[in-house]
């Protein structure tokens, strides 16, 4: 393998075959390319493309780049979920203890946040004595024994995509929708489940603004894990305005264990029955989207889902008792409004401003080093299709700084967009694979 005849051969729009991308691969991953001959490779991808095989055998070679986690001891059919994130996306945080107190085992491998959205793994540390850096056997043994488990992405798994996605982040190649799958899917084959959820989201707070664009790469990944011998469901979800009414650390914590208790807002709750349904449904626990959402509404309303939650923060050496007494989370010393300036109908809110907003007051990571503030964010306390009068508080800015509040409170003031006459309510889940 020539590594300088395969950009060739790529950059005249040719095709690298399934042996030269394994050692490829394999070659990068021990250092044997440089940095500025993948980086060409990756340019020539941007812009050539690679085939839907190509794309499988960079998955695979990816995906076996490291280590492969076996689930088989377990004991019991495991599941796990990515979203593709976005603004106030908690779903991980309700969605993994509702399933799992239904019987199917959630292992999952979460990421931090960077630039405008969150990260599970930051939101579970704002819970005191929570810990995410598990060894894949700690992780295993919480799987087997408590039915969930949650670490932040293993070194071991997939090492070869993670020094592929640092280089895109720095080359300007990360949004090719060949690259993201194979980047995504690796990592997700890698991690051993039966079962693979995907919420692909979709609009002005996701990865992917256009819909199209969001299918064809919820319809990439798929047939990816599919081809992998991988049960994939997915939906495609609305991100034009954040999920929930809090975004934050912290904040969306207490969101999520108010939903996990039945009392949370009905987006929120709306997309995890979603994709609660999709998991019992593709492992075999209900038979039908139905049935599958009653046992997820009994889980809620019974108090078994906030009960696994509870045994799941013990489990990974959380204070437990912030489940019960969410103010033991950390708060910030500053709350102010943010009102509204006129009347009107609220048309469109710039989610991804709203991220901004959060990044400004210090809850999420300009760069990979940054030290966030976890207690720190906002909550909306109008969203798309309300109705507001002038003066209205159109949200509350939680803050430790008056000058990253003031900082926020500006790029607050380019979110909303006004209408005079009614609008309506925007659909939150656009597509669903199973039905
Ligand atoms: N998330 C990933 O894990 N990989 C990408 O390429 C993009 C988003």
């Amino acid at each position: 393998m020539n590594m300088y005849d395969l950009i060739l051969r790529k950059r005249e729009g040719g095709t690298i075959d399934t042996k030269e991308m394994y050692d490829m691969i394999v070659d990068y991953t021990k250092g044997r390319i440089p940095d500025y001959q993948m980086s060409a490779f990756l340019m020539a991808v941007y812009f050539r493309g690679l085939s839907d095989p190509e794309t499988l055998d960079l998955t695979m070679a990816m995906a076996y780049s490291g280590e492969v986690l076996d689930l088989s001891d377990v004991g019991g059919v495991t599941a796990d979920k990515h979203s593709t994130g976005g603004v106030g996306d908690k779903t991980s945080l309700v969605l993994t203890p509702l399933v799992a107190s239904c019987g199917v085992k959630m292992a999952k491998m979460s990421g931090r946040g960077l630039g405008h959205t969150g990260g599970t793994i930051d939101k579970l540390e704002s819970i005191p004595g929570f810990h995410t850096e598990l060894s894949m056997e700690e992780f295993k043994d919480n799987v087997r024994e408590h039915g969930i488990s949650l670490m932040g992405q293993s070194a071991k798994i997939a090492p070869a995509d993670k020094l592929l996605y640092a280089l895109r982040d720095v080359t300007a190649t990360v949004d090719n929708i060949s690259l993201i799958a194979s980047s995504i899917m690796s990592k997700k084959i890698a991690a051993g489940t039966d079962l693979i959820v995907l919420d692909v989201k979709t609009g002005s707070g996701a990865f992917m603004k256009k819909y199209e664009d969001s299918m064809d790469l919820a319809s990439k990944m798929a047939w990816l894990g599919k081809r992998a011998g991988k049960n994939v469901e997915y939906v495609i979800s609305n991100m034009d305005q954040p999920l929930g009414n809090m975004v934050g650390n912290a904040l969306e914590v207490k969101e999520a264990i108010d939903t996990l208790n039945g009392k949370g807002p009905e987006d929120l709750r709306e997309l995890c029955i979603c994709l609660g349904s999709l998991i019992l449904t593709g492992t075999g626990k209900a038979e039908s989207m139905k049935k599958a959402a009653d046992m997820l509404n009994d889980a809620i309303e019974s108090g078994r889902a906030i009960g696994k939650f509870r045994e799941f923060v013990k489990a990974q050496g959380g204070l437990a008792e912030a489940v019960n007494n969410p103010e033991m989370l950390p708060e910030s010393m500053l709350i102010e409004p943010f009102y509204a300036t006129c009347d009107g109908y609220i048309k469109h809110m710039d989610c991804e401003k709203v991220g901004l907003a959060c990044l400004i007051l210090g809850g999420g990571r300009y760069t990979k080093e940054s030290v966030i503030d976890l207690s720190v964010g906002l909550e909306l306390k109008k969203k798309v299709s309300d109705e507001v009068k002038e003066g209205d508080v159109l949200a509350y800015l939680y803050a430790n700084d008056k000058e990253k509040l003031e900082d926020a409170r500006e790029k607050m003031a380019e979110v909303y967009e006004f209408s005079s006459t009614p609008v309506e309510k925007p659909e939150l889940i656009r597509f669903i694979s199973r039905d």
